[in-house]
């Protein structure tokens, strides 16, 4: 895209450095644990040992004695409001502190309040629970196997541990096509548990002001005013509604879609501001972070995909059980249960396929959110790319080549995917090609060929996704009822300058600095003159929030158009300061000037000017304008990963030696946070690839639940990433562009899975699970007497 706007001026496509940085490089941002009240009271929480325990007693006792404790609160407490349960996200419902029993290991048994934060610990040490172990159901097959133990017994008559069972596709159509295939292959596939583990844990200052009858919460969340809402819909009854909460969320240290649910912790919280009228301050440590808040990923699933004896793929069919833990507490949108699996046909012309997933209850925290992902694609991604792997291999093609045989076509976009989808454009021919052509993908298969013939085990592993972001529509997006579009509300001060609140929020992404470029692109106004601010329900129009990749697609493309809103009042301006009709002038990025005639122009500045002290008269005074932008579709970036892996044949480890990522996600509004969004995603693309899982003992005990275990990758671990775009505008987007920030984390994982494989395929392995370990790898060398 050709640059419009100056450096001074830094609308799209200038890498301006991020306006957020001075603050946080200086160690001057405000986090929510930077927040410091007078009075402040502190909250610890009690957690369980047992993964599934009645229980028995709570003694406080000892608890209370200890010094600068002033309370320990219990569910019994909260029953008391009816706030012992609260509702998820789907319509579940989930203990905010228990009653009865406990479900799940490091689950919130009671909570203790005090003076400073390390005597609400020693409280919460001091506090004895009694509990009687019931049996554990850690596996969601089994949960599912008729006599297995029945977890939610406060669910009057709930006879199983089943959630939901929800498909999508035509079902005749895929079970006949590959029937008739002439080859089809099939794979089980786990894709397991992970923790978002961003660098700031979860946490809120709660504070119920009993003379203003106002509770402010600063708190980590990454959807302030659904929060806000939800809150309203929960606590109305004992008085606080909507207008008298404000929830702010300042600087947020990484969101990755685990601060989107509303945790316990928030709860009681503001539960006992309000029954003590102090500010209450809860922040999670590490291991209750890593132990308690919401996973993602945990899909069982079983794949067949299907091809003709040409190599043109036909059909996919894919079961796949879900673990959501004790409570289905997904942040999906309300009508989909499993997200946007069904985007799981992916970047290739299927003519039928069908999907389906049901949903299991276990003894576990709750699943299922979107770590920075669009609800479920990654899985969808990770199964159709290394589905599509699986059978070029089968057929002995060679995967670039069957991938450019079976795409869908530049000439097809507008697509309508097998499951329904409309894909608004791509190229990913385009993408491989460039790909291929940056590693030198004839010459390593070559140097593969050799190492082969020497015992050496290298691998070449491609991942052509295509991402699906920007919820909305709001016709099939909600949640809760509340309709997923987004906003921009721009107010033009006299001197030119300028402030656009949003309905999202920022957790790193740098929107302080890629919004200000949009309105920089429009307007013509500087970006260093233009404030961006997010976060503050009080202030900041309302929207549904930061996640999926939504920001620019949905509220970005909000500052667009309310920008556009305010230049069309401008023109007037302009016209009436030039004595010419508003038709006469032509808009050139920060001035309109009259045809004909370059020299009579008047600047946007001039015209904010004359906005507040020489408007014409009829005319409201004042530049400003709003936008609630509904999307009409959902964008689809897409990109093309190879990844080059040695494997060391005495000790398993997996080398990742090479990386090359070509990305599209449209127009660029900042292209070195982009490249910053990629370089980031990659690595949390190689976290679940080789490094992290969260899994459970056979009694529920997890493992992973500190960075001992929890292997986080570090710059040692991270190869150097070589990234490069291409451009496939969105042509439904007013700016031409696409979401980006979870493009890598989506696409990365299965070039690492597809390249071991690769590199394996000719001793007999077909498929290996991620986290591949050196252990996993170890263990098929020996099977397959690569060693001793
Ligand atoms: O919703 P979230 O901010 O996580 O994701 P996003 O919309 O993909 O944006 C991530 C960051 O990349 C933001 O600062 C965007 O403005 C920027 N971006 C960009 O500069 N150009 C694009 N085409 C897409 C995103």
């Amino acid at each position: 895209m050709a640059l419009r706007t100056s450096p001074e001026v830094s609308g799209m496509g200038h890498s301006m450095k991020r306006k957020e940085d001075p603050r946080f490089i200086r160690g001057r941002g405000t986090y929510v644990d930077d927040v410091v009240l007078p009075g402040m009271l502190y909250l610890d929480i009690v957690r369980s040992p047992f993964a599934h325990a009645r229980i028995k007693k709570i003694d406080t006792a000892k608890a209370l004695a200890v010094p600068g404790v002033l309370a320990v609160i219990t569910g019994k407490d909260l029953e008391k409001y009816n706030l012992h349960w609260m509702p998820t996200l789907m319509s579940d419902t989930q203990m905010v502190l228990p009653v009865e029993k406990v479900m799940y290991q490091a689950q919130e048994v009671a909570a203790v309040l005090a003076t400073s934060r390390y005597s609400a610990a020693d409280g919460a040490a001091a506090v004895e629970v009694e509990y009687e172990p019931l049996p554990v159901v850690v596996d969601p097959k089994k949960a599912l196997e008729p006599g297995a133990p029945v977890l939610r017994t406060d669910k009057k008559d709930k006879k199983d541990n089943h959630i939901w069972h929800w498909e999508w596709g035509d079902r005749a159509a895929t079970d006949r096509a590959i029937a008739e295939a002439a080859v089809t292959v099939k794979e089980d596939i786990y894709i397991p548990r992970i923790h978002v583990a961003s660098i700031e844990t979860c946490g809120c200052v709660a504070h119920f002001d009993k003379v203003e009858d106002k509770l402010t919460v600063w708190m980590t969340t990454q959807a302030p005013h659904a929060i806000r809402t939800v809150f309203a819909l929960v606590a109305g009854h004992v008085g606080l509604e909507e207008h008298k909460i404000r929830i702010i969320s300042p600087d947020i240290g990484g969101g990755f879609g685990g601060k989107v649910p509303v945790y316990p912790g928030y709860v009681i919280a503001v539960a006992a501001s309000v029954l003590t009228g102090a500010p209450v301050k809860w922040i999670e440590d590490r291991m209750e972070n890593l132990q308690a808040d919401s996973f993602a990923r945990d899909y069982h699933i079983t794949a067949e995909l299907a091809a003709n004896k040409d190599g043109k793929l036909t059909a996919l069919r894919i079961k796949t059980i879900a673990d959501h833990g004790y409570t289905d507490a997904a942040a999906n949108p309300s009508k989909f249960p499993a997200g946007l699996f069904h985007v799981c046909s992916g970047s290739y012309d299927l003519k039928a396929a069908h999907v389906e997933v049901d949903g299991a209850y276990t003894n576990k925290p709750p699943g299922g959110i979107a770590y920075r992902c669009s609800f479920r694609v990654t899985e969808a991604v990770h199964t159709i790319e290394r589905m599509v792997d699986v059978m070029a291999h089968q057929l002995g093609i060679d995967a670039a080549e069957f991938r450019l045989k079976n795409f869908i076509k530049p000439e097809q976009f507008p697509y309508t995917s097998a499951l329904g989808w409309e894909y608004d454009s791509g190229n990913y021919a385009g993408a491989l090609h460039k790909a291929m052509e940056m590693i030198g993908y004839a010459d390593l298969k070559r140097e593969q060929a050799e190492k082969r013939k020497a015992g050496k085990l290298m691998g070449i592993g491609i991942s052509s996704f295509t991402e699906i972001v920007g919820a909305g529509p709001s016709k099939h997006f909600d949640i809760l009822g509340l309709k997923m579009f987004d906003s921009c509300e721009i107010r033009i001060h006299p001197t030119g300058k300028a402030i656009a609140r949003f309905g999202t929020k920022s957790q790193g992404q740098g929107h302080e600095t890629t919004y200000a470029q949009i309105l920089a692109e429009e307007l013509g106004i500087p970006a260093k003159d233009i404030k961006v601010e997010e976060g503050d329900t009080d202030t900041a129009p309302y929207g549904l929030g930061t996640y999926a990749s939504r920001s620019t697609p949905v509220a970005g493309a909000a500052a667009a158009i309310a920008s556009r809103k305010i230049l069309d009042k401008a023109r007037k301006i302009a016209a009436h300061l030039l004595e010419v009709a508003p038709d006469d002038l032509v808009w050139e990025v920060g001035k309109f000037s009259v045809k004909g005639a370059p020299n009579k122009a008047k600047t946007i500045q001039e015209c904010a000017f004359a906005a507040y002290t020489n408007h014409p008269q009829g005319m409201e005074a004042g530049l400003e304008a709003v936008s609630y932008y509904d999307p009409p579709n959902l964008t689809y970036p897409f990109g093309s990963y190879i990844c080059v892996v040695d494997i060391d044949t005495g000790t398993g480890e997996v080398k990742v030696r090479r990386f090359v990522a070509i990305d599209d996600c449209g127009n660029i509004i900042n292209p070195m946070i982009v490249q910053g969004q990629i370089h980031g995603g990659l690595t949390m693309g190689l976290a679940p690839a080789l490094y992290e899982e969260i899994s459970y003992d056979e009694i529920g005990n997890v493992q992973g639940g500190s960075f001992i275990d929890y292997l986080v990758p570090t710059a040692v671990e991270t190869p150097k990433w070589e990234t490069g775009h291409t451009v496939t505008p969105s042509p439904h987007h007013p700016l031409g562009a696409k979401g980006v920030g979870e493009s890598a984390t989506v696409g990365a994982p299965a070039a690492i899975a597809n390249a071991v494989v690769d590199a394996l395929w000719h001793l007999g392995v077909r498929h290996i699970d991620i986290p591949i370990t050196p252990p996993k790898v170890w263990k098929l060398l020996r099977e397959h007497g690569v060693m001793e």
